[in-house]
């Protein structure tokens, strides 16, 4: 055998050998093929429940998976993305840690004919995302800012109450998304001063808290407490994530909040995260917003599956989500608003939590 033929066919044989490799496929042989799922962090417990509610659903249809979580540092992000590339998956589900930095290996995906669905965050700048499943991004910030109109009376006339406002990270296309949401329904009280901004920090920017770090948040309403509240309270904290919230609440306990004469102020949140409940069940976070990653998982694998058999996959929005190169279709999920009233209807009664989750903290 000619040398050259000799090292195609073993490199051949490696290649395939290694796509077998360490998926996770628990239960799955692969016959339908082999997905690379690319997550951005363990960190917050929602991601762990994507990841394994897709390898769960993948593997119901017969799908070997290959799951890597990227502890939201880009560069690895962008090494798993490309080591499942090499070791031949079918079909690539990423949900982005900066949207914009996976344009070039995106490029070797498509040399490869690897479909990439864009999962919960969009992917920005590249032509080659078939779908994007999601929730109503926008939706989730009127609901945060919509419980904030309620809880202290906006529509009837209350205030003038002061409020801080929190963003996501700046590299994440939802969080403008949030963040225009929830103005939408809080800038007019700003206009008319029913609600006050003692620090003036009104603009996304401003607000922002890159990767969605909790401690950063932390930092930064330390800082506001310290520099503008000196001789005034806080009534409501608009955060976009129960990460942020929960930073937030750490600082607000710091210099009083919480006690008898001074209660805590309205702080909102995203994602239902356990240890968010169980702060809501103790009083301290206001409200949080519920996106089922069972449901999220659902679409993204029948996204996948359809592309893979050559059809068309379900959506319900064409319009909304330009990513700088075209516009992904794409279908939103409705996100649900919980807080002490509807928690156990919302969370237990639909099997995603049991009450118990809630007692150990
Ligand atoms: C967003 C996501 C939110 C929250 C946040 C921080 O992209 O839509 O639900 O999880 O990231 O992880």
């Amino acid at each position: 055998m000619k040398k050259g033929l000799f090292v195609l066919i073993l490199s051949v044989l490696l290649i395939t050998l290694a796509a077998c490799g360490d998926d996770s496929a628990g239960g799955s042989s692969g016959e339908a093929g082999t997905v690379g799922i690319s997550m951005p962090t363990q960190s917050s417990e929602r991601w762990i429940a994507d990841g394994n509610n897709m390898v769960e659903q993948f593997e119901e249809l017969g799908y070997a998976t290959n799951l890597q979580y990227a502890e939201d540092v880009i560069e690895n992000q962008l090494d798993q993305i490309e080591n499942m590339i090499t070791r031949g998956v079918d079909v690539l589900v990423i949900a982005p840690i900066d949207g914009d930095a996976l344009t070039e290996v995106l490029e070797l995906a498509a040399s490869m004919d690897i479909p990439v669905i864009s999962y919960d965050r969009l992917i920005r700048n590249s032509d080659h995302v078939s779908y994007y499943a999601t929730f109503d991004n926008f939706q989730v910030g009127v609901l945060q800012g919509e419980y904030i109109e309620e809880a202290l009376g906006l529509a009837d006339g209350e205030g003038p109450f002061n409020i801080e406002i929190f963003a996501g990270s700046p590299d994440d296309n939802n969080a403008y998304f949030f963040f225009d949401g929830a103005m939408s329904v809080l800038q007019p009280y700003i206009d008319n001063g029913q609600l006050v901004v003692p620090s003036g920090q009104t603009d996304f920017q401003q607000g922002a808290t890159l990767r969605w770090d909790g401690s950063l948040a932390q930092e930064r309403m330390d800082n506001l407490l310290s520099g503008f509240y000196t001789d005034k309270t806080l009534d409501a904290v608009l955060s976009p994530f129960d990460g942020i919230s929960i930073g937030i609440i750490s600082s607000l306990k710091g210099v009083g909040y919480g006690e008898d004469d001074l209660p805590m102020p309205i702080v909102t949140g995203q994602d239902a995260e356990r240890p968010s409940i169980v702060s809501i069940i103790n009083g301290e976070q206001t409200q949080t917003i519920f996106k089922d990653t069972r449901e999220l998982a659902a679409k993204a694998v029948q996204m996948a599956d359809a592309v893979l058999k050559g059809e068309e996959a379900e959506v319900n929005d064409t319009e909304t989500y330009d990513n700088g190169v075209k516009v992904v279709p794409a279908y939103l999920l409705a996100p649900i608003s919980v807080d002490i009233n509807n928690y156990r209807e919302v969370l237990v009664n639909s099997g995603y939590y049991d009450e118990s989750d809630f007692e150990d903290e």
